[in-house]
């Protein structure tokens, strides 16, 4: 018999959904981020993936499909606007929140009325789902709080043997996907991500659809979290005038009280000292900076240094960094100004 990493991709694929079958999860590669997937007819597959993951139940889970009819049959209203989001931006890195059908166990879906749903582009991901036939519901595949993973091996160094990873190579996007909730002509952005409010704005405009682009409620949007994507070493933010290294230093010994130990599950290294200081660089090309930002953030920690920094530049508060701003305000310990 061959071994797993003898496979053809194909086989591999094949092998993937026979695990799915079986109750197991599985890390799926996504153009986003890879994602930890169980397939939602099976709730104790479900369930796995929050053990897994260390994830608590009230934070939702997307479900993931490979067709508009899928996603259609998740919801409890198709609207003309929900129709028309979904053939321009699926598949790919949107996330559509809206009423769900009775079908959708309230464990992927927090007990809430609404159900996350995304058409994911990458090919693997694609046939995974294919193969399947049955919606997959998957989270990113990090423990709670931490980083997201944006190769398969990001996925085997947090899970090892226990979770069987296909490997789709590198993600293209990078972050996570753009969540929007829709309610008739109601449009709020949950989460932001590499496709901007502004671009959806413009599609229903363009389109003529009626809509009205409001503030999520509090309520509507549990899970997220104000910490969250952490590496384990401090990551300092500062905006401003350009500083030394030794000031950032001693400024982040004044602040030093300020560093947790701890944020919402993820343990900080919290330095004694200021010494080996790594800068994070990210491109000044928005897409490619949320394309390297997780690796680049775990390539800084694996190194070891008391903290990380990043300096925020003027052309950070464009429309198109949100997506990368939202996850780097919520990975730092500590904002120096
Ligand atoms: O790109 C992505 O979206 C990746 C890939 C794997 O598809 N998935 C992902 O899942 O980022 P996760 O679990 O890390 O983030 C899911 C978030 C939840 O924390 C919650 O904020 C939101 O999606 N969410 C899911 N269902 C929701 C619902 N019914 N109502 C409100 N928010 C929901
Ligand atoms: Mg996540």
């Amino acid at each position: 018999m061959k071994q797993v990493d003898q496979l053809s991709l194909a086989e591999q694929i094949d092998f993937a959904a026979q695990l799915l079958e079986q109750g197991q999860v599985v890390g799926m590669p996504t153009e986003t981020v890879y994602g930890l997937a169980a397939r939602i007819d099976l709730p104790f597959a479900v369930e796995k993936i929050f053990s897994t993951k260390r994830r608590p139940f009230f934070d939702p889970l997307i479900v993931h499909v490979s067709s508009l009819d899928q996603a259609k049959s998740l919801f409890q209203t198709w609207t003309p606007l929900m129709q028309s989001l979904a053939e321009e931006f699926w598949p790919g890195p949107l996330t559509l929140v809206g009423p769900k059908q009775h079908c959708v166990n309230h464990l992927i879906t927090s007990g809430l009325p609404s159900v996350g749903v995304r058409w994911p582009q990458h090919p693997v991901a694609q046939k995974l789902l294919q193969k399947t036939g049955v919606p997959l519901a998957a989270p990113s595949a990090n423990l709670f709080g931490e980083l997201s993973p944006t190769s398969a091996q990001n996925v085997r160094d947090v899970f090892g043997k226990s979770v069987f990873v296909l490997d789709g190579g590198a993600c293209e996007v990078g972050i996570e996907s753009t969540i929007i909730h829709v309610e008739g002509s109601r449009v709020s952005l949950l989460r932001p991500g590499v496709l901007t409010l502004q671009e959806i704005e413009s599609h229903l405009q363009q389109t003529k659809q009626v809509y009205e682009i409001v503030s999520p409620q509090k309520k509507i949007a549990p899970g997220q979290m104000k910490h969250h994507y952490m590496p384990s070493v401090p990551l300092i933010l500062y905006s401003g005038q350009t500083m030394t290294e030794v000031e950032i230093a001693k400024r982040v010994m004044q602040e030093l009280k300020n560093i947790p130990d701890e944020v919402e599950h993820v343990r900080i290294l919290k330095p004694a000292k200021v010494q080996k200081m790594i800068q994070l660089s990210l491109s000044d090309d928005p897409v490619f900076a949320a394309r390297e930002v997780y690796a680049s953030l775990r390539t800084a920690a694996e190194q070891k240094p008391d903290v990380i920094y990043f300096k925020i530049k003027n052309l950070h508060s464009q429309p198109e960094w949100n997506g990368v701003m939202d996850r780097l305000n919520k990975a730092a310990s500590l904002h120096l100004k």
